[in-house]
């Protein structure tokens, strides 16, 4: 059986979306008592943002919701693609990006559309909220409480079946 599966999640300035996803899908593991099983971490493909929390209004938007954001801002290095076994980003060009900087084959099959994973398929990317009011940031909440469920039934049906040792 697959001992851990690890997952980052990428967006641009890794001050919305990105640590958005990191906590929600931290509350659904830890919902679901999964810690030993899935760890997650996010980071942006720009340092724009190195080190700083995330956005206020993301922070205020999701704390609504019982999400506590306190990750640090961080751009995707090349160790990410050998560490992480799920590179998940949110839009074209998150994507188009993250294949730039996947040093091999293995490494670019690694990556994915947070969107793959919807349950309720409503848009096929996560909209950059950075210059949006708040519908934009709840917008994106909506899209990831559902494709980060979407993720764990994936992982579930997929990443440890005893066949994947
Ligand atoms: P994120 O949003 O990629 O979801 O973190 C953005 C944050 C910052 C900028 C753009 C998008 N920016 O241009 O600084």
């Amino acid at each position: 059986m697959q001992s851990h599966t690890k997952i980052l999640f990428v967006c641009l300035g890794n001050i919305c979306r990105s640590p958005s996803a990191h906590g929600v899908m931290e509350h659904i593991i830890k919902s679901n008592s999964l810690e030993d099983k899935i760890t997650v971490d996010s980071a942006g493909t720009s340092a724009y943002h190195e080190g700083e929390l995330p956005d206020p209004r993301m922070r205020a938007h999701a704390a609504r919701r019982g999400y506590e954001l306190t990750h640090r801002s961080r751009k995707v290095r090349a160790s990410d693609f050998e560490e992480f076994d799920y590179i998940i980003g949110m839009d074209d060009s998150n994507i188009s990006n993250l294949k730039a900087m996947a040093p091999d084959l293995e490494s670019e099959a690694k990556i994915y559309r947070m969107t793959d994973f919807s349950i309720k398929p409503t848009l096929d990317h996560v909209p950059d909220p950075y210059y949006s009011g708040a519908d934009g940031f709840e917008l994106v909440l909506d899209l990831l409480e559902d494709s980060c469920e979407g993720l764990l039934n994936h992982l579930l049906r997929n990443a440890f079946r005893p066949d994947k040792s």
